[in-house]
């Protein structure tokens, strides 16, 4: 993973690590409610673990996940902690944008943002609008990728983004958890003597790409920090890419029912 190509820092200066920190799910609870306080030192023990990139939304749980990553971050430095959070494309089409980030902030008790995304630009992105707005140039792009889901991420769209130095941040890296299960990832984890979502998430780190898995269970959040230390061989990544491309699924290539030679 050479995390050095996205050029992504907190305000402090500390590169990001490359497992961030998903939170759609969090904030469903009343904010000093037993669940919320699960889903704090759930941020919490991510970040002691060196997870420094948190990713959510006001759409999630209408601003609720936000107040959840506010209360997370009170007790640290803001600085060395790099915040992103999405902006629901209606505000850029119809000039809300600057309220709904004020609040935004306000929820996340802060007063910056490292990282605006434009949540869900697909079909009618507002693209003009929202380039006029920005000071800055894009600089990450967050999409719908892992190894279960490969389809809406072609070689173009990579070549575009390391053309402009964009980073590539991955959604859904573990589809939600199911990834873990899949006999296939669980017969390389074994091999690697690791948990299978850390197989998931080591083919993307492979790619220079930016996984922000969820994860409330501790167990969940210490593996995908070490994540990182699992070195797939090329062959494995290409193996198992193969073996889990949709078109795949129904019909394995012979390599993939040998377990034995992984
Ligand atoms: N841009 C977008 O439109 C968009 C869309 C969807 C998601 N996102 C972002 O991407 C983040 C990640 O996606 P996601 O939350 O939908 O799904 P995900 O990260 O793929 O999966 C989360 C699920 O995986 C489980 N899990 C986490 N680590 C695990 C491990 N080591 N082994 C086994 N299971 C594990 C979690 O369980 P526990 O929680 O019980 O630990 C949770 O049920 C979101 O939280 C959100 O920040 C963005």
């Amino acid at each position: 993973m050479n995390i050095a190509v996205t050029g992504l820092h907190t305000k402090s200066g500390k590169p990001l690590h490359p497992i961030g920190i998903g939170t759609w799910g969090f904030g469903n609870y009343p904010l000093f409610s037993p669940g919320t306080n699960a889903e704090v030192a759930a941020l919490q023990y991510a970040l002691s673990l060196g997870q420094n990139h948190i990713d959510t939304a006001e759409m999630y749980a209408g601003g609720g996940a936000e107040r959840v990553v506010g209360r997370a971050i009170e007790s640290g430095d803001r600085e060395d902690i790099f915040i992103a959070s999405k902006l629901w494309k209606n505000h850029v089409a119809d000039g809300t944008a600057r309220p709904a980030v004020e609040a935004m902030l306000k929820r996340l008790g802060t007063d910056y943002l490292d990282l605006l995304y434009i949540h869900a630009p697909w079909f009618d992105a507002p693209w003009q609008a929202a380039l006029s707005l920005a000071r800055h140039p894009i600089v990450a792009d967050q999409m719908h990728y892992s190894l279960a889901h490969q389809q809406e991420v072609t070689p173009e769209l990579r070549d575009v983004c390391t053309a402009h130095g964009i980073a590539f941040v991955a959604y859904m890296p573990l589809k939600q958890g199911e990834i873990a299960h899949d006999p296939l990832i669980t017969q390389m984890a074994q091999k690697y003597d690791a948990a299978p979502a850390q197989i998931a998430l080591a083919w993307l780190l492979a790619q220079d790409v930016l996984p922000i898995p969820k994860a409330l269970q501790k167990i969940h959040s210490s593996q995908n920090a070490t994540a990182l230390t699992i070195g797939l061989t090329p062959e494995d990544i290409l193996r198992v890419s193969e073996c889990l491309k949709r078109p795949h699924r129904m019909v394995q290539p012979d390599f993939c029912n040998s377990a034995q030679n992984w």
